[in-house]
């Protein structure tokens, strides 16, 4: 088990190494990460590679016998090479270039910037390939997070639309497809079609779904190329890993296909960051270890590990003394093999200087050092147990088409993809199960209960899945517009909502309503429900309970004989349908019913 910190040598007078690798070696470190934003200190001028610090670092390290994570460097470029090529510059849906200063400012389609990021790596694992404290490369730095996952420059412009000609081979073709017809948008040559740069009202659903799977194509392709030029060049015994940031469904990129090629996924866990002035809820700081975790369906790494409060310009919630301590603990709990704590101490200068780490200012080993040592001897004596699988019976289903669809068109201004699969994702987390979080296209066979949250695109081949799941006996619980659009993006036409869900669902949907921000309608228990009263916010779907059975409706003048929670014996399975927005305690009591 290795277990460390984050360590930035180059940050602090270079007296001060030995002391603090003492400090480390005191506090049970067997490992830190090193050298990800450090470019210009290994290429201060173009082609003039030095890496005689980090020689110096990492022999100080192996005397204390410490291992080695290496950042590759390539979220931080010098300057001088912006300013040899400004070409590098990714551009926001402005088309304002970002500037020099920050980080991830890159284009992921820029081949200039792809040919020096190869130049910096290969000289780079070359140089270390056969340095034994060297265990793991880390490919660059939280991909895509920040904002650096979107960019609308001319070189994103002309690759989207070979992107496009490659998918649709003939332009009637995608004309068809997007119904261009449509405000006259007919296409006569890919050359014609727009990156969705602001406009007015708004772009194509088609257009700006396939805009962001090229966007995570972009990305994944310049992080696969990195990924493959660090395992042709690595020493047998070294790993390759990337940390992925939290906010995966703010994210304009399939963290699936990210981390494909990857020995293990490392993760940045900071269950509280900037101005909040609270962490998260516990259940969502434990969905985010579970999603980690599905991404490879496998045990992980926690490179960054909250111990101080974090923040850029503004800071918040101060983590009270052994609560970033209970975060270490949950995430072994979820999976969890390996974690290095961000970081060994906070930087003076810079635009980190409110990140927090083991050590502050006064460089004083205090209440977080103590907390930190206290944690590693704790936890060292459990290896086998962290490395044991952990076996859950619920998945909960997501798609990044899916979520991009809604994040284009949320239909509702309260609609919030995250949220809507905390509605499902807490109850069961309450009942004290083990969840999967995984991509809808992963077989599901082997659980028992699946949660799928606003799963609005469903082709053939999902539905009939799905329909087999419930045949032999799954559950599955649908939220509402589950199944109304096609992989285009497009609304199923002559299909009666919920489309390849209505028959498993045994409800029809006759009309919905968008349900905006302080807008509630009440709703009723019926049956083993009844008596019981609930809220709908964000949407309704008001549904006809053909064949399933009614365990809540709408009480409302209008509508108070439309379903709006049912339940249907399907096969020998049952599949719920929650048409709306509902509050956790009405699906709490439906998960309990389900569970035990
Ligand atoms: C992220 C980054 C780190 C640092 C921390 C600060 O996780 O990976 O480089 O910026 O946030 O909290
Ligand atoms: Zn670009």
């Amino acid at each position: 088990m290795y277990l460390g910190v984050d360590y930035y040598p180059e940050h602090w007078e270079i007296d001060m190494i030995d002391e603090d690798i003492k400090g480390m070696k005191n506090m049970g470190v067997n490992i830190v990460r090193i050298g990800e934003f450090a470019w210009h200190l290994m290429e201060k001028k173009e082609g003039e590679f030095d890496f005689s610090f980090f020689d110096m670092v990492i022999e100080k390290l192996k005397s204390q016998d410490i291992q080695v994570m290496f950042g590759t460097p390539t979220a931080t470029f010098p300057a001088w090479l912006v300013k040899k090529h400004p070409s590098i510059l990714s551009k926001d849906e402005n088309l304002q270039s970002r500037v020099f200063g920050g980080r991830r400012q890159y284009c992921y389609n820029s081949e200039v910037y792809k040919e020096y990021s190869s130049k910096i790596v290969t000289k780079l694992i070359h140089h270390y390939r056969d340095e034994k404290a060297i265990i793991s490369w880390q490919i660059d730095n939280e991909f895509g997070h920040e904002g650096s996952d979107m960019c609308f420059c001319e070189n994103c412009q002309e690759k989207f639309q070979m992107f496009l000609s490659e998918k649709y081979k003939d332009i009637e073709e995608i004309n068809k497809v997007y119904g261009t017809i449509f405000w006259g948008q007919t296409y006569n040559d890919f050359s014609e079609i727009p990156t969705p740069l602001k406009t007015i009202t708004t772009h194509n659903p088609s257009l700006q779904l396939d805009w962001a799977r090229f966007k995570s194509h972009s990305l994944n392709n310049f992080s696969k190329e990195q990924i493959k030029l660090v395992r042709g060049l690595k020493g047998g015994h070294q790993t390759i890993t990337t940390n992925v940031a939290g906010g995966f469904f703010n994210k304009w990129f399939d963290h699936e296909e990210n981390v494909k090629d990857l020995d293990f996924v490392s993760y940045d866990n900071y269950p509280v960051w900037g101005g909040l002035k609270e962490p998260l809820p516990r259940a969502e700081i434990a969905m985010n270890l579970d999603f980690i975790r599905g991404l490879q369906d496998k045990n992980f790494w926690i490179v960054e590990q909250l111990m101080g409060a974090q923040g850029h310009t503004v800071i918040g919630y101060l983590p009270r003394p052994n609560q970033a301590k209970m975060w270490s603990y949950q995430a072994f709990a979820h999976g969890c093999t390996n974690m290095l704590y961000f970081r060994w101490r906070g930087m003076t200068r810079g635009a980190e200087q409110f990140c927090f780490g083991i050590l502050d200012h006064d460089n004083r080993c205090g209440r977080k050092y103590n907390e930190v040592k206290s944690f590693i001897d704790e936890i060292s004596d459990n290896e086998e147990v962290f490395d044991s699988e952990i076996k859950s019976e619920i998945a909960v289903l997501y798609d990044y088409d899916n979520i991009w669809s809604w994040k284009f068109q949320p239909q509702s201004i309260g609609f919030d993809f995250n949220k809507e699969l905390m509605r499902l994702y807490t109850p069961f987390y309450n009942l004290n199960t083990n969840i999967d979080v995984i991509p809808a296209a992963r077989d599901f066979t082997k659980y028992k209960i699946l949660l799928i949250p606003a799963l609005q695109i469903i082709d053939r081949e999902l539905g009939s899945r799905l329909e087999s799941f419930a045949d032999q006996g799954g559950v599955i619980v649908f939220t509402f517009r589950a199944g109304i659009k096609d992989k285009s993006n497009n609304i199923n036409f002559k299909e009666i909502i919920p489309c390849s869900v209505r028959t498993m669902a045994g409800i029809e949907i006759s009309e919905i309503e968008s349900l905006q921000p302080g807008q509630e309608v009440d709703i009723v228990g019926q049956g083993p429900f009844k008596g019981r009263i609930g809220k709908c916010e964000v949407w309704r779907d008001l549904i006809l309970a053909t064949d399933a059975k009614t365990l809540y409706k709408y009480n409302d003048k209008i509508y108070g004989n439309k379903a709006c929670i049912t339940v249907n014996k399907d096969g020998d399975g049952e599949v719920y349908y929650i048409g709306g927005g509902i509050n956790i305690d009405i699906i709490q009591e439906i998960a309990e019913d389900i569970v035990v």
